[in-house]
């Protein structure tokens, strides 16, 4: 949450921080603002609620330029979104500026100590103190200050400073929240994730927990928490450029949907290719252990699910997908025989960072499944395998959910050979029909399959109900999350038996229900689930494969996908799903990229 950029260089800051603060408004999208050194040695600041746009409005008005300069985009913690709540904030001298990511959670403490000392607040944030702090232990020192700072700071945190004194240095510091340094000729960067990066450099540094660095146009120096030097080696990103650019599509949701098979391909071949990261774990990882905990939030949750059926089935081994957050603080029944599987898209998600840290101090082996390659998580649990998506940048998750079901099932045939479950011929035809699903995928991402008129007549329902049955019952889950968090159309997801229990009370004439029915052999139960909305007059629009007959079935509209064994499904079964959500936000208006209230990586609690 949050976005950050710094840019110290030979160019005027400006434009690149712009760029920067666009290339990361997924982050956070409620208020943006920077700060530059300028050539008098001052520090000019400028920030402003609501979109980046509003920015460039107000800096069409004034004038501002230098080489040095830090920005932010913010999503919202404490203090409601305004200009005065945005980001940087500055001391009362003005003399130094600061932009952060996390929270501080003794602020309250440290400002009213601030406050009985003399000192003048502006805003509501936490953030405020951390700049207070610094310029009180400021004693020509700018490093030195910014150390004393954090050890009075419980939290969460990555963040920037700049100090009038120190023209064209920037002083930053991180602990549970990402923070990248971009290394280029005569200018270097910070960001906090790497799409922000791609335009200049390849090369990056990662900050671990407690480091700080000062980073100048010439020389990158980074400390440890005790304020050793240390030195690190860079990684390069392998990223295109392009890929975090909308290069002509509406939207990045959408273009993101029409990446997903090439996401699959990608992570298909990385599985069976020469550099399978399966083969770097210790077989015993999954030989010495009687269950296996899937912990993740949201998508990467439902992913999770999908995941926990293929494993229970065909290794037999039991399963417990857990919501991170409350995996965390639940007292968990795990221990050395657990295998703990974190899924995470961003790889900086703070609860399934926490919850992995969790199991490991429990004696769980950990292993992370993320997109981002070196992101917090990676380096968090004793193994990782990537999914291999590219940069996600639409807060809603595509391509990335269907990448981690490609990973989970790769992971699934790996754990029952090595557990030997599967035999041969059964391991190749499963990655028989695994690798057929890219194509078959690509057949749901062109065109609009008849989804936009059905997005214009689900446009202005209320309330839509979401059904299913094992694994369609997870996509249901799925699908429900996708509409309501960019259409704001109240959505339910039920495992088809259970309605009855119920939610069929909120079911009346015309109620829009949304039924998948991959799953043959359990196809006939859920249709009796069908037929009891029907009979209170819904209208069901069902997500089938070609081949399962529905003749004489109670269903007003059907979404054909392609045929492929049950277990796969899932793959397939959300892209229409995907597509009707974001054909539905844009029916009712709305910037599917963006949805209100939202933000993408959730590196606070
Ligand atoms: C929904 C969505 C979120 C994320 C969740 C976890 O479309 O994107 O639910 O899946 O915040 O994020 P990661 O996978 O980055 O840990």
């Amino acid at each position: 949450m949050c976005g950050i950029i710094g840019y110290t260089g030979s160019q005027d800051s400006v434009p690149i921080l712009l760029r920067g603060l666009t290339a990361l408004e997924y982050r956070g999208y409620d208020s943006a603002g920077l700060a530059v050194l300028n050539e008098y040695g001052q520090i000019d600041l400028v920030k402003k609620k609501g979109r980046i746009a509003e920015l460039q409005k107000a800096l069409t008005d004034i004038c501002v330029s230098g080489h040095t300069g830090i920005a932010h985009t913010r999503w919202a913690t404490h203090g409601q979104p305004s200009d005065v709540n945005s980001h940087p904030h500055m001391d009362i001298s003005n003399r130094f500026a600061i932009v952060h990511n996390g929270i501080i959670e003794n602020y309250l403490m440290l400002k009213q100590a601030l406050m009985n000392e003399g000192v003048l607040f502006r805003s509501q944030t936490d953030t405020e103190v951390i700049v207070h702090l610094i310029a009180k232990f400021y004693m020509g020192d700018l490093k030195a200050a910014v150390r004393a700072a954090l050890k009075q700071l419980k939290g969460s945190f990555a963040l920037l400073v700049l100090c009038a004194d120190n023209p064209s240095s920037i002083v930053c510091a991180a602990k549970d929240n990402p923070l990248i340094i971009g290394e280029g000729e005569g200018e270097n960067f910070i960001a906090s994730d790497i799409p922000a990066l791609l335009e200049h450099t390849k090369k990056i540094y990662r900050l671990a927990d407690a480091e700080t660095a000062e980073v100048t146009p010439d020389g990158i120096e980074i400390f440890g928490a005790d304020g050793q030097r240390i030195q690190k080696a860079a990684q390069l990103v392998d990223w295109d450029v392009n890929a975090a650019k909308l290069e002509g599509n509406e939207s990045f949701m959408l273009k993101e949907i029409r990446e997903i098979p090439a996401a699959l391909a990608n992570t298909l071949a990385r599985y069976t290719g020469k550099s399978n990261p399966l083969l770097t774990i210790d077989k015993k990882a999954f030989q010495n252990i009687d269950k296996i905990v899937i912990v993740a939030c949201g998508t990467a949750y439902h992913a999770g699910l999908v995941g926990k059926y293929a494993i229970e089935k065909l290794v037999r081994l039991p399963v417990q997908v857990e919501i991170a957050s409350e995996f965390r603080y639940g007292n968990p029944i795990v221990d050395a025989r657990t295998l703990c599987v974190a899924i995470s898209q961003s790889g900086e998600t703070a609860d399934t960072i926490a919850a992995v840290k969790e199991a490991k101090a429990r004696g769980c082996v950990t292993l992370a499944v993320a997109n981002v390659v070196g992101s917090s998580i990676t380096y968090a649990a004793d193994y990782s395998i990537p999914t291999l998506a590219g940069p996600e940048i639409a807060v809603a998750s595509t391509k990335a959910y269907n990448s981690q079901l490609m990973a989970l099932y790769c992971l699934c045939a790996h754990i029952a050979k090595v557990r030997g479950t599967l035999d041969k011929t059964a391991l190749r035809a499963f990655y028989a029909g695994l690798k057929r699903l890219p194509a078959l995928a690509k057949k749901l991402t062109e065109g609009d399959g008849g989804l936009i008129k059905l997005a214009a007549s689900l446009k202005n329902e209320h309330s839509i109900f979401f059904l299913g049955r094992g694994l369609d019952y997870y996509v249901a889950m799925e699908s429900s999350l996708k509409l309501k968090e960019i259409s704001y159309i109240h959505c339910e997801a039920y495992a088809a038996g259970e309605l009855k229990h119920g939610t069929l009370a909120l079911v009346e004439e015309g109620t829009a229900v949304i039924v998948l029915l991959t799953e043959r052999a359990i196809a006939e139960k859920t249709l009796n689930a069908v037929s009891e909305v029907k009979a209170r007059r819904a209208r069901v629009i069902a997500v089938a494969p070609k081949a399962l007959d529905l003749t004489g079935a109670p269903i007003d509209k059907i979404v054909r996908i392609p045929d492929c064994p049950d277990l796969f499904a899932p793959v397939l079964s959300i892209i229409p799903c995907q597509k009707l959500a974001y054909y539905t936000a844009r029916a009712r208006g709305f910037d599917a990229d963006k949805p209100r209230n939202l933000a993408k990586s959730v590196t606070v609690e």
